[in-house]
């Protein structure tokens, strides 16, 4: 048994990157935009845009003020409405589903594959069969969700959505950085949302997000939408219905640190992984990543019978962890009325998955801490099995 770290053990750490960029270059960026006066919008969140989008591979990016906004602004886009069937991952935040109903969709949901836990294109084409034959919705749009950061079956998804007609909306929310057959996150579907809440991968210190697209068509739509559907001509005049979806400049600019420092974050995450993939007794079973493919590693979660006791073993002897989600939206009270199909592993999985600490500054001594403990549990019920 290895000794346990001196220092506590963090599920998630939000704070250690402002030690490594310099906290001197935070309090400047904040000093200029103090000093220029532009709090929302200003040119830090332009700059911001072009950078992302160049990170992941796409024509276009607009920030925006939450993973949630970008969800909503990118279906009002689509001009998703009342009537309308949109296709989602049970087995998710809350949002991906919030999104299309704020809206007046139907959400529609759809269970997970048990391994990746990501949507399952098979039970997506089941469900859309079953919202044909209702023939009382149009088929509009299919939002997968990258649970934990792990890549969805893309190539299947967007083939089984397009011969249905339907728009491919990637919930990147816990992705960015991830990597799907050379693409990186939120360049794979016909838009994408990301979020930049604290604990993602790219994390600002507030709420942020972005929508990504590759037309210039769905762009001008999302600017317009993300400030009360305001027309870029007339700004007294609004043409359409939207939000006030900005990004503050002052949760740019840490973005803009933020990004100096995301690909060495994200290595560290995969160290992290990498360890834990290779060193955990199988009793614990791994969220698998599909060939090809790089999670972005938001949260390690395996799955394991003995959850809820082995979540207390954890917790006794210091190690955080948590469990995303107890309850698959189809089964929380506000969607109730939409809880209309069966999710058997949805349902298993809320019993089963227990998210380990996953930063990108655990150290090997935490590392081996967390392994041997997790490894002790997994011997005790070997032998109470034998
Ligand atoms: C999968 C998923 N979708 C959407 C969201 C919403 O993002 P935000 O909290 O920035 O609104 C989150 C955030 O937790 C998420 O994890």
């Amino acid at each position: 048994m290895s000794n346990k770290p001196a220092k506590p053990i963090m599920l998630f750490d939000c704070k250690t990157a402002q030690s490594i960029i310099g906290q001197d270059k935070f309090l400047n960026a904040f000093q200029t935009i103090l000093n220029h006066g532009a709090y929302c919008q200003g040119p830090e969140t332009r700059e911001l845009d072009e950078k992302l989008a160049a990170y992941a591979g796409t024509k276009y990016c607009s920030t925006c003020g939450s993973g949630t906004d970008a969800l909503t602004l990118a279906l009002m886009a689509w001009n998703v409405q009342p009537g309308d069937a949109v296709f989602v991952s049970s087995f998710t935040f809350v949002s991906s589903a919030e999104a299309p109903v704020l809206l007046g969709a139907t959400p529609i949901f759809v269970d997970s594959d048990p391994e990746t836990y990501n949507m399952d294109p098979k039970d997506l084409q089941r469900a859309i069969d079953e919202v044909k034959k209702a023939g009382n919705l149009k088929l509009k749009a299919v939002i997968p969700v990258d649970i934990f950061g792990n890549p969805c079956e893309y190539d299947e998804i967007i083939r089984i959505a397009h011969a249905n007609g339907m728009k491919v909306l990637s919930d990147s929310c816990q992705s960015f950085g991830s990597v799907y057959k050379g693409k990186t996150s939120c360049s794979i579907a016909d838009m994408s949302a990301t979020s930049f809440y604290p604990t993602k991968p790219l994390g600002c210190y507030g709420d942020g997000g972005a929508v990504f697209s590759n037309t210039n068509e769905e762009n001008e739509l999302v600017k317009s939408c993300r400030v009360h559907g305001m027309s870029p001509e007339d700004h007294y005049d609004n043409v359409r219905l939207g939000m006030t979806g900005r990004l503050n400049t002052f949760q740019a600019a840490v973005l803009l640190q933020k990004l100096t420092i995301l690909n060495q974050e994200l290595k560290d995450r995969f160290r992290v992984a990498s360890r834990y993939d290779n060193e955990l007794n199988p009793y614990f079973r791994k969220q698998r990543v599909l060939d090809n493919c790089k999670s972005a590693y938001a949260l390690y979660t395996i799955n394991c019978d003995d959850r809820d006791e082995l979540m207390t073993y954890l917790k006794d002897n210091g190690i955080p962890c948590g469990v995303y989600y107890p309850r698959p939206v189809n089964t929380q009270t506000a969607y109730a009325k939409w809880n209309t199909r069966k999710l058997p592993v949805c349902e298993k999985l809320s019993k089963t998955v227990l998210s380990l600490p996953m930063t990108p500054y655990l150290d090997n001594e935490d590392l081996d801490y967390i392994i041997n403990t997790m490894n002790e549990f997994a011997a005790k019920k070997s032998q109470k099995a034998a």
